[in-house]
Formats: C-alpha cells, structure tokens, sequence
C-alpha cells in the first residue's frame, strides 16, 4: 500500500493497528515488483486510511520462526495465532478434516456424535470425572475414546459410523500427546482385518493426494509385533533408516561378563545396534550421552564397542575370550569405521526399549533421516494381554474388547502371554498414527476374557452389562480404528509437537495459560454438587 502524497496520514499507524483503506490497485514499477509475493506485481494507491482499531505494543513480534517461549505465545495465543505458520497449521487441519469426511461420506459411512458425558471406557488412561449435581455421589468419566457407544452403533445396525470426536486422557502432555485430543473414529460392520486396514489406506492415499500432492504408497508393508520389537525395539518403528536390533545372547551366553552372563540366565537377552560406518560421529564423549539414554529407559548400562583405524576400544571385551570375541565381531558385522552398542538385561522388555530409543537417539545425531520421508507401516498381531507389574496382573494391550485370534483361544488361561489379538496400529515416521482392531461379538468370550483380565463377574456386569446384553441380540461382526488426527496434522506439516496444530493447546500441567484454565470454582457451586474439597498433605 501506497500513498502518494500524504505521509502525515500514515505517521501514526502502528503495528497490529486495523486499517480501512481505499485506493486504487495499480501495476507496481518494474523495479518494485518482488517476485517473492502472491501480490508482489501490483500495490495499492491509498486515497483514504481510516483507522479502525489501534494495538498496544505486542509481547512478541508477530512473525514466523520466532524463538519465543511456548508459554508467552499461548498465553497471547490469538497473537500467536496471527502468524502464517499458524495460519497454516489450522488451514491444514481443515483441509484433512474435510477431505477425510469427503472420503468416509462416498464411502457410504454416517457421522454419528458420541456423548461426552458418559461412564469410564478402559483405554488404560485416568479419566477426567464430571459430578452429576441431580445424582449426589456419582459421576460421569469424559470419554476416552467413542469405543462402546461406536460397537453399540453397530449393534444398532448402523454398519458404517465415523466421527471426528474429541477424547480425553488424564494422562502426562508429551509432543505427541494431549490430555484433549481430536480422532477421526470409525467403525465397520462384516469386515475382516483386510477390510479396514485396506480401507483406511485408502483414506489416507487419498488424503495425502488432495492435502499434500503427496503420492503415498499402498498397500502399506504389514510387520508383526514380535518382528518390530526383535528388529526395531519398538511396536512403532521408524523404517526411514536401518540401525537395525541384533541378538547376540547365543554367542554371549556364556561370557565371562557377568552382566551379561547373569542376563541370559535370567531368561533375558543380550542385544546390540551396530552404528555401521559411526566411530567417527561417536566419539567416547557422545557414547558417555547414549549410555544415559539407555538407563533413562530402564537399561543397567550400555556396553560399546568403538573399531577405529587406531585399533579396537570397548567397555566389556576384556572380559571374553578371543574366541567369544571373534564370535561377536562376525556375527555383528563390525568392520573398521563401526561402532557395537550393546544392551543386555534380565527382561527383554527393557532390552528393546532402551535399543530401540538408542537407534533413534543415534540416527536423529548422525542425520540418518530423510525428514522428507513418509513411512507408512502396519503392526499387526498384538499380544493381546500385558503384564502390569504397577497392577500385578494382565492387562489389555489394546482394550478388553479386541478379539483374539481364535487359534490362541485355549491359551487364554494357560499362557496369556502369548495370546495375540486382531489388533493392528498404523504407523507413520515412528509415530503411532492410529490403531483399531475387531471387537468381540460373542458375550461368552467377552466374559471368558474380562475373567483373565481379572474381572469379578460383578464389576464386569457393573462396567459392561449392557455390552454383554447388547451382544444377545444379534450383534454383527465388526471391527475399526482411530486416527490420532492432531498428530496425522502434526506428521503432514512436518512440526515438532502436536500443540503446534491444536487452535488452543494445554500446555505443563495440564494448563491453558491464555483463559487460566482450570480454575477454582465458588464454594456455591461445589455444594450444589455435594463436594466438599480436602488437599491432602504430602510431605512437600
Ligand atoms: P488408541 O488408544 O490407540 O485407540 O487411540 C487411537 C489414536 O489416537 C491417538 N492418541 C492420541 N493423540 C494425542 N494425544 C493423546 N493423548 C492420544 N492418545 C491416543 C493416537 C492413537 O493411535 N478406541 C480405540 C480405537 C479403536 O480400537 O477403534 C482407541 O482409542 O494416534
Ligand atoms: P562395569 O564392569 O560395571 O564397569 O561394566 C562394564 C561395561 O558394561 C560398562 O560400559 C557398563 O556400562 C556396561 N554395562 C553394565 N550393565 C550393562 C547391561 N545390563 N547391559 C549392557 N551393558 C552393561
């Protein structure tokens, strides 16, 4: 915008000021136009500027890239809002939003709303409660996810349901997690595996199309649970690189390193990366960074094993025999230029959490991700129970209602551990992008599993007697998923963090910082309700 003649007009705008301004549009002179802008070949010749609304000083500048802190943006979040990264994280999200209800719509699904104010559904958060003022004493669970009100669509004949429906989860904020977030639910009636995994492909090659220009690849490669933990340490593996999990407890089995002895004798494992070709990014320095990564997930140390040109430095291979040595060497590949990163422990589990973080640890170091990159990747055959040593007993890995594959049926009882269950996650770049499964129709083996998952009869009745009576009426087979859609949002745009594609995000705490939220409420409004509110004293 320009004015020709009278500057003293323009003297007193300022930043974030809201201006009404008429003028004429006119070709910009050849040596003014900026190649760089939509509108950089024409500007505006102003006649008239009316101010509209003045701004005080902003508490940040109002543009991309800006380095200030999280909590400053959301607590001036319409401020933060204004800026085109923001702009175009929020135009994104409507555009996936649209073309995903484009594409269940020709599908022949029906968006049905779930209610908010309903009873616990067991994904395996806390739940966020809401008093009933009419019903003193009792109250509802926000839902976790629509998981029972969508199976109890299907009993209702709906056969094809979706929902973009917002869940609750009182569990701790991570980049990748919101006590509130969005998913893009659905469910089918008569379908198979096959049929949802082929038909949520679909959804999202053609979502990806229309959004992105983005040709992804179907079908997706599929991968067991037993495969991705024993190659990647995972049940999300990132395929864009390989630094792949090795198992070495055969050639170590009967080392004279205790460690690693005393593991294998424990029924665990011993395991290691080889960091092919890293020596040099690795330096004894970085190791001393990875051997803290290892113990944050639960690792008792992290064994390594540097081959240089100046020879061979490790923190164990005194301890093994030339032979067990040479072993090792040829069964890990190592040549000159490698480094061996090696994990063992009592528990597999803990084995593969702490290589699998490693593997990412080092390839985010050593710049082995494409970040252009769009990894799709199915993980199918859940173990359909896992041991809760918080609990002490077997939990569902997926959710109570997951069927279980009918050939692990009569292991049920006997050797839960290694029942697997018609569940299967999508997976996108390392992330858990979404995940469903089919669902039990049969009351009897619905019952037969809430008993092993430690059920009475009573609290099973008490939870979910109108599942169990729903299911004597002729419930068809059916079976779904869930997409994380924040962070299918945050994975298209490239972003760090899910709270960069939510409109008003929940920051430490569980916090919004721009309402103040949550806040007290007045002693009045706690009475209607029968609460009484007690702090309990901790030792802080
Ligand atoms: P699940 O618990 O795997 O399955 O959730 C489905 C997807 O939702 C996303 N997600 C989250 N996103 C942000 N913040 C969170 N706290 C959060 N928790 C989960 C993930 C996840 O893959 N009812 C089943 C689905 C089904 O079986 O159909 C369910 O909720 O991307
Ligand atoms: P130490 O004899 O305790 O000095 O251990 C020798 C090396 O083994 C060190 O590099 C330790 O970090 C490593 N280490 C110890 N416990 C484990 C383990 N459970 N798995 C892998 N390495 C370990």
């Amino acid at each position: 915008c320009v004015s020709a003649d009278d500057f003293a007009k323009a003297e007193h705008l300022g930043r974030e000021y809201v201006l009404k301004i008429a003028g004429t549009v006119r070709e910009r002179g050849a040596e003014a136009v900026n190649p760089n802008m939509a509108t950089g070949e024409i500007e505006v010749l102003a006649k008239s500027v009316e101010v509209l609304n003045t701004s005080v000083t902003p508490p940040f500048s109002i543009e991309d890239g800006i380095e200030t802190d999280e909590t400053t943006r959301m607590k001036w979040r319409y401020l933060d809002i204004r800026r085109p990264e923001m702009y175009q994280a929020l135009h994104l999200r409507h555009k996936v939003a649209q073309a995903m209800r484009g594409a269940l719509n020709e599908r022949g699904f029906l968006e049905v709303e779930t209610p908010i104010l309903a009873n616990s559904t067991p994904e395996g958060a806390r739940d966020y409660i809401v008093p009933s003022r009419p019903n003193p004493g009792r109250f509802y669970a926000l839902p976790q996810s629509p998981q029972q009100f969508k199976q109890m669509l299907m009993v209702g004949g709906i056969e094809r349901y979706y929902q973009i429906a917002r869940c609750f989860r009182d569990e701790d904020l991570r980049a990748d997690r919101q006590p509130e977030f969005t998913q893009i639910d659905m469910e089918m009636s008569f379908v198979t595996e096959d049929d949802v995994m082929a038909m949520n492909e679909g959804l999202v090659k053609r979502v990806f199309r229309e959004v992105l220009g983005v040709d992804v690849e179907t079908p997706f490669r599929r991968m067991p649970y037993s495969e991705a933990m024993a190659r990647y340490g995972s049940d999300k593996p990132d395929t864009r690189f390989g630094l792949e999990l090795q198992d070495v407890t055969d050639v170590l089995r009967e080392s004279g390193f205790a460690v690693f002895k005393s593991a294998v004798e424990a029924g665990g494992s011993v395991r290691l990366i080889n960091a092919k070709g890293l020596a040099g990014a690795l330096t004894r320095k970085e190791i001393d960074k990875l051997v803290d990564v290892a113990k944050t997930y639960g690792a008792k140390g992290l064994a390594y094993t540097r081959l240089t040109a100046d020879g061979v430095t490790s923190s164990f291979e005194k301890f093994l025999s030339e032979e067990e040595k040479a072993a090792l060497h040829k069964a890990a590949g190592a040549e000159t230029g490698d480094v061996l990163l090696v994990v063992a422990d009592a528990k597999n589990s803990t084995v593969f959490a702490a290589l699998g973080a490693l593997r990412l640890a080092v390839a985010n170091k050593c710049g082995l991700i494409d970040p252009d990159k769009f990894n799709f990747l199915w993980v199918t055959d859940f173990p359909f129970f896992e041991y809760s040593e918080e609990e002490g007993r077997w939990m569902a890995m997926h959710h109570p209602f997951t069927m279980p594959r009918a050939e692990d049926l009569d292991k049920v009882e006997s050797d839960p551990g290694s029942v697997r269950a018609l569940a299967y996650d999508m997976v996108l770049n390392g992330c858990e992008l979404g995940g469903g499964s089919i669902r039990i129709n049969d009351p009897a083996v619905q019952d037969r599993m809430l008993k092993a998952l430690g059920f009475s009869e009573e609290r099973a009745r008490e939870s979910f007697g109108f599942l169990m009576d729903a299911y004597q009426y002729g419930a068809p087979p059916h079976g779904g998923m869930a997409f994380g859609f924040d962070r299918m949002v945050m994975l298209m745009l490239k972003r760090d963090s899910i709270r960069d594609v939510i409109a008003f995000p929940k920051v430490q705490n569980a916090g919004e910082p721009m309402s103040g939220c949550p806040e007290t409420v007045e002693e009045k409004q706690l009475r209607e309700l029968s609460i009484a509110y007690a702090p309990i004293e901790t030792e802080e």
